[in-house]
């Protein structure tokens, strides 16, 4: 048995969040913090709390309402910044204030504009006044690897003395080295003298992309907590990804002897999906654990290969990250026991009445689609218990469209019982659809990005639509997601997504 456990510091709806376009409302974050709370994480990042009424209200419900991960708040080192982080923790069963303050030349001199012992005393204030609010306090030296180390360990040692109890190290620009990272590491572990009061945790961006490589070294190094994101989201191009630090864990456990996670590995697939619908960011097709590719053999001679021994072109099972391969599983004759059966094992649960509903919408799938595979029953259920309310519902569309005909558009909605029905023409049918819709609904947005994939096999698979939608009525850019087999009809459920979205502020 492995004896070196590595706390796994999720900031997925922190880091993760700051990513171009990944904006998520609160119902959003806690379907985000649920799932990371049953795919394992020790410790979520639930937000910044002095950064918006949003983000503090976000974090005091995560930490409400989940309750065995750490959940922390992020928070510069001044007085407001760790008050709300405190205010916005108060309910946790365990909450931690992640405090931080450049190091860095370039940022103690350009951006802050400070001297190197007001930096220091700054952090040691700030770690004692987040003391007050909880014992739990962590510390982290932005753009750490670019700072001086002695430096380092002085600014370390003092917030120690103050009561940090975890120090981090981030690369915050992503331009340390795997070999250079482990030096820094291996030196604080020796220079700081009251080191062994705090655990060492590491925080990498993707620049180089070496993010993971650099969380794995620094962890050979003696780190025992990595800070990472679902699918590697983050600034710029991403925080090291906590699927690929879980499994390479795992799976070269052989080679990091000592070290341990406790994340359910079966409950990354799961996680992923859930945290690219809710972002709408697409994940990679070849991204390693989750990448639709991750786990399929195009060319011959490695099927070949797989179909006598799987281990000659697999090094993980796709089990093991929670990827069913046998996943054809139901078709038109289907009845709903067989399908309750396969959404249990699915792990979703319903009662009479949900599994009625999503029956009815199999039967309508299983006449357009002849084989059913786990995906698209996941996309029924997606697209029936959505988070958002939907206010308008698609009742039904025509469209015509052609190489001579003007591409017209007729939807009926409905909303409270009562159907509307409106045309619109468009430039093309998916134009036409948009504006069709807007019509009904008098809400107008303009389009900023329209994304499609397929997300399962074959001809008659199922099609995924993200929009990104600016209201200029609420001043925001909002995501909307459908699915169908038609892609037209998926284009018109993730635009009626997004407005009902904004409705939500309006
Ligand atoms: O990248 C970074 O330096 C950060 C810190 C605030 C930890 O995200
Ligand atoms: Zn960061």
């Amino acid at each position: 048995m492995s004896e070196r456990k590595i706390v796994i510091f999720d900031t997925t709806l922190r880091d993760g969040e700051q990513s171009p376009g990944a904006s998520l409302n609160t119902e959003e974050k806690l379907s985000i913090a649920r799932q990371l709370e049953t795919l394992g994480v020790d410790v979520i990042e639930a937000g910044f709390a002095a950064a918006s009424l949003g983000d503090a209200d976000a974090i005091a419900k995560v930490a409400q309402e989940v309750r065995r991960p750490i959940i922390a708040s992020l928070a510069r080192a001044t007085k407001r910044d760790v008050e709300e982080a405190g205010k916005a923790l108060s309910k946790a069963e365990r909450g931690r204030i992640h405090t931080f303050i450049a190091t860095s030349p370039v940022h103690v001199e350009k951006k802050l504009k400070m001297s190197y012992d007001a930096v220091i005393d700054v952090a040691v204030d700030s770690v004692k006044l987040a003391r007050n609010y909880t014992d739990d306090v962590e510390f982290s030296a932005e753009d750490a690897t670019r700072s001086d180390w002695d430096y380092l360990c002085t600014i370390y040692e003092k917030v120690i003395n103050a009561g940090a109890t975890t120090i981090n190290v981030p690369d915050t620009v992503g331009y340390t080295t795997p070999q250079e990272y482990y030096e820094l590491i291996q030196y604080l572990k020796n220079k700081v003298p009251n080191i062994d009061k705090a655990n060492i945790s590491v925080h990498c961006h993707n620049d180089l992309g070496m993010a993971v490589a650099n969380s794995l070294s620094a962890v050979l190094a003696g780190a025992n907590q990595v800070e990472c994101t679902i699918n590697g989201l983050g600034e710029r191009a991403g925080n090291a990804a906590l699927e690929e630090i879980v499994m390479a864990l795992k799976t070269r456990n052989d080679f990091y002897k000592d070290c341990y996670t406790e994340i359910n590995t079966e409950e990354i697939h799961r996680t992923s999906r859930m945290v690219s619908k809710l972002t709408g960011i697409h994940i990679q097709r070849n991204k390693a654990i989750v990448g639709i590719n991750a786990f399929a053999h195009e060319a011959g001679i490695h099927q070949d290969g797989v179909i006598k021994e799987k281990q000659t072109y697999e090094i993980m099972k796709p089990k093991d990250v929670g990827i069913e391969t046998n996943n054809f599983v139901l078709g038109k004759h289907s009845g709903k026991h067989g399908l309750e059966k396969r959404l249990k094992e699915l792990g979703y649960d319903l009662d009479k009445e949900k599994l009625l509903d999503v029956f009815n919408d199999f039967k309508k799938l299983a006449d357009k689609k002849k084989e059913i595979y786990d995906e698209d029953l996941r996309s029924i259920i997606e697209e029936k218990f959505k988070v958002v309310p939907q206010i308008y519902k698609l009742v039904s569309l025509q469209v015509v469209s052609g190489s001579n005909t003007s591409p017209t558009a007729t939807i009926k909605l409905v909303k409270n019982e009562e159907e509307f029905q409106d045309a619109a023409l468009g430039d093309g049918p998916v134009d036409a659809t948009f504006k069709s819709l807007e019509r009904i609904t008098y809400v107008k947005g303009k389009l900023l990005r329209y994304d499609i994939q397929a997300l399962t096999e074959g001809k008659d698979a199922i099609g995924e639509v993200i929009v990104k939608v600016y209201f200029s009525d609420i001043d925001k850019n909002i995501l909307g997601r459908g699915t169908s087999t038609d892609i037209i009809e998926a284009s018109a459920k993730a635009y009626l997504d997004a407005i009902n979205k904004a409705l939500m502020y309006m």
